[in-house]
């Protein structure tokens, strides 16, 4: 097994040291893919899948440069050009490509927990790319990394999780990574956003974007994940910016050096003004790139390090 285990499913359960590892050999890979030549061999012989059952511009391209740049062999499954749609099982597919040769299987579905399933069926290595309205521990990852690399440690700083909490596996992801670090999480949300259960996690809720932004060192704003959401949740996208909408008013109530994160895909004007998402103050572009440091680092960490020759 290696150093942070066989599987990347959730950051509930991960280890902190296991996140320390990953974030310090993402310093490593990031300066690989700074280097006019972006290409090593550690994975030179590996079988890397990406499966993706629901759409995806960064993440799946950022998994499929990620498994090029170290070497291994990538090749992308959508639902529309799988078995899937002639009715074969999740399972029966991921056997079927397992056999294959498969090292690493990235996966991403509108069923929570499906990652889950799918390691305990499998031998290879499973990683979670979003898991429905569960966890995308990937993202949360490369989220910590951007933000230490902005501000240096999240510790007793205020970091502000706004907008659509109930429908966001980012947002879970993150409450979890930014606990472990020892964060002040703040959500705030519409009262229809907001799960019952949000309690549970520690953290600081409000439903008054105002309040919540204040002296903000960092604040991750969310997509409005429509696709999810039941019909009746907030009554206009135009009141939906004003009240929870991350402008330049609010972008001055927060710190002077306050971090503002999107896991993209933004709507802009809605959860996040143009002139906010293009502000030095936002990590948006970095994110991507570092989304890519990340993701290379999890997978030399779960597939490289041994020589078979
Ligand atoms: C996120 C996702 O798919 O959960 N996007 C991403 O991976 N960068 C967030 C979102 O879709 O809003």
């Amino acid at each position: 097994m290696s150093r942070i285990g066989k599987h990347i499913l959730g950051l509930k359960d991960m280890p902190k040291e296991y996140i320390d590892i990953i974030l310090e050999e993402s310093k490593t890979m990031k300066k690989l893919i700074q280097k006019p030549v972006k290409k090593s061999s550690v994975l030179r012989g590996k079988v890397v899948i990406n499966m993706f059952f629901e759409a995806s511009t960064r993440t799946r391209s950022s998994f499929e440069l990620a498994g090029k740049y170290l070497g291994a062999d990538v090749i992308n499954i959508g639902a529309d050009n799988s078995s899937i749609v002639k009715g074969e099982t999740l399972l029966d597919t991921a056997h079927t490509i397992e056999q294959m040769g498969t090292d690493v299987l990235i996966l991403r579905h509108k069923a929570s927990g499906a990652p889950f399933f799918l390691a305990e069926h499998l031998d290879c290595s499973v990683i979670n790319a979003g898991d429905g309205m569960h966890e995308h521990p990937t993202q949360a990852l490369l989220d910590l990394f951007t933000i230490k690399e902005r501000i240096g440690s999240v510790a007793g700083k205020k970091v502000v999780i706004l907008g659509d909490i109930a429908h966001s596996r980012v947002a879970r992801s993150n409450i979890y990574a930014m606990k472990k670090y020892g964060a002040e999480v703040t959500l705030c949300a519409p009262r229809t956003m907001m799960p019952v259960y949000a309690e549970d996690w520690g953290v600081n809720i409000t439903y008054d974007t105002d309040q919540a932004v204040k002296d903000a060192a960092v604040i991750n704003v969310l997509r409005l994940q429509g696709e999810r959401q039941e019909k009746g949740l907030l009554p206009t996208l135009r009141e939906y910016h004003t009240f929870w909408g991350m402008d330049q008013r609010r972008l001055k109530m927060a710190q002077s050096d306050v971090v503002v994160l999107h896991p993209g895909p933004m709507n802009r004007g809605v959860e996040i003004a143009s002139n906010v998402a293009d502000s030095s103050h936002s990590t948006v572009s970095e994110q991507v790139t570092n989304g890519v440091a990340v993701r290379m680092a999890l997978l030399d960490l779960l597939a490289g390090g041994e020589d078979d020759e």
